[in-house]
């Protein structure tokens, strides 16, 4: 990995008060042997005082979505990026397939999303991934192609300059089953020359992470792949311990 490596954390909606103190406890004394750079995005409610809680600066905090409305008004229950920034956010995650199969979100709400995260000011951390329907039906390329091009060519270059990829088959997610370390690294190819053919620079500094059943026990090989440069970690994240263990793997393969 010639790129700085990056493990991000995706709580969903799990945790309480309680386990983000034990977390931000736990981390903030582990933080100071990481080198990688670091995400949590825990839910909403819990973003400031998971803030307060982590002492260490290499830990940044995330959200897992974003209004795709940039300016305040009359929006229930949304957030919008601007919000997430005062509440000490630097990365959110956008399009994750758990968003675009259950609240309806497509590749337009997802492009959206990229830039009002962009004009806060926030890292988005956007999620693409194929289903295994799709997968068996050798429809892999085109889907990621498809989510892909939808961002690149839907944001001006100033909105993507701080874009992370997050690739995560739909079938790995919470299933245990992780693709294995070469269909990881296969697509991280795929997507890496996609991105080259529009911007060959951004081709080799963007961060593509991968996401789907990453343990502290299959981390070290998922991220021998050259163009894998990190995770997207779902239940894994949510102890400390298992968490930091992912993140060293990454630093190790770096
Ligand atoms: P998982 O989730 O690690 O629990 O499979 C990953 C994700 O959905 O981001």
């Amino acid at each position: 990995m010639s790129r700085t490596a990056f493990v991000a954390g995706n709580w969903k909606m799990n945790g309480s008060a309680e386990q983000v103190d034990a977390f931000a406890s736990t981390m903030s004394k582990a933080a100071s042997e990481l080198t990688c750079d670091l995400a949590v995005c825990v839910p909403a409610v819990f973003i400031e005082r998971m803030g307060r809680g982590l002492t260490a600066e290499q830990v940044a905090l995330g959200a897992q979505n974003l209004a795709g409305e940039i300016e305040p008004g009359a929006f229930t229950g949304e957030i919008n990026g601007a919000m997430l920034i005062e509440a000490g956010c630097r990365y959110v995650i956008v399009g994750h397939s758990e968003r675009r199969a259950l609240y309806a979100e497509t590749d337009d709400v997802v492009v959206a999303k990229t830039k009002a995260a962009a004009a806060a000011g926030l890292h988005p951390i956007v999620c693409i991934g194929e289903t295994l329907e799709q997968r068996e039906a050798e429809q892999t390329e085109a889907v990621l192609s498809r989510q892909l091009k939808a961002v690149l060519s839907g944001c001006e270059a100033s909105e993507l300059k701080d874009l992370v990829i997050a690739y995560e088959p739909v079938w790995a997610i919470g299933t245990g089953r992780s693709a294995t370390p070469e269909q990881a690294q296969e697509v991280h190819a795929f997507l890496r020359a996609q991105i080259g053919g529009q911007d060959a620079t951004m081709a080799s500094s963007i961060q593509i992470i991968y996401g789907g059943s990453v343990k502290a026990d299959n981390a070290a090989d998922i991220f021998a792949g050259k163009d894998v440069d990190g995770a997207l970690v779902g239940g894994a994240s949510l102890k400390a311990d298992s968490f930091i263990d992912i993140a060293r793997a990454a630093q190790q393969a770096g």
